[in-house]
């Protein structure tokens, strides 16, 4: 069974023959405006992560996959099922990462451990925000961290998401175009630079202190 309440809540079991339910924004779709505008928001939720749990519902029946968690399908598939179930699990993470009242800067133990690894919490958004920008094509940047804590940056192309190489996702920003060309068109950096004002550090940290 998934460890993280946050998937786990949103992504149970029903008893019908949908095995996954789109979960609802944690927030009202124009809660972000201006960062990501409400046509944005509706797009991505409503439409790119519906249309990956539509597909993942269709493509997992009469499989092994059938009854599984969101995590283990996402460890353990390919293809098609791979991309659909990542996509789901990426989409619910990066939703739930922002807050209109966002608290905008770690504490506690992730701190700690973000300036061991980078010297301080500005360097390291420096080092996140060239890799969000660097990234070639669609995918994924995450912050995560492996089994002893120590935090790492990865680019992952396409559906990438750090379970699949053993490390905990803490943040993961998406650079699909979908994401962003509506409100900044092609200028990825643009919307990479405003998005630290809706990340809730918070969240982030609840997810580093499990
Ligand atoms: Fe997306």
């Amino acid at each position: 069974m998934n460890e993280n309440p946050y998937i786990q809540a949103q992504t149970q079991k029903k008893e019908t023959s949908e095995r996954f339910t789109l979960p609802p924004l944690p927030y009202k779709a124009n809660a972000l405006s201006p960062v990501i505008s409400e046509e944005t928001m509706n797009l991505h939720h409503g439409k790119h992560l519906k249309g990956y749990i539509t597909n993942l519902n269709k493509l997992i029946i009469g499989t092994p996959f059938e009854n599984s968690d969101l995590e283990t399908i996402v460890k353990n598939s390919n293809g098609a099922i791979f991309n659909n179930a990542a996509q789901t699990l990426n989409h619910i993470i990066y939703f739930n990462t922002f807050s209109p009242h966002a608290t905008l800067y770690p504490s506690g133990a992730l701190l700690i451990a973000i300036e061991k690894e980078w010297g301080s919490f500005d360097n390291f958004k420096k080092a996140f925000s060239t890799a969000a920008t660097s990234l070639f094509g669609s995918g994924w940047v995450w912050l995560a961290k492996d089994k002893n804590g120590k935090l790492l940056i990865l680019q992952e192309n396409n559906a990438g998401n750090p379970i699949t190489k053993g490390y905990t996702p803490l943040l993961g920003i998406d650079v699909w175009e979908h994401a962003y060309y509506l409100d900044y068109q092609n200028k990825r950096a643009d919307h990479i630079e405003k998005i630290w004002t809706i990340i809730d550090w918070n969240t982030v940290k609840s997810r580093y202190d499990k």
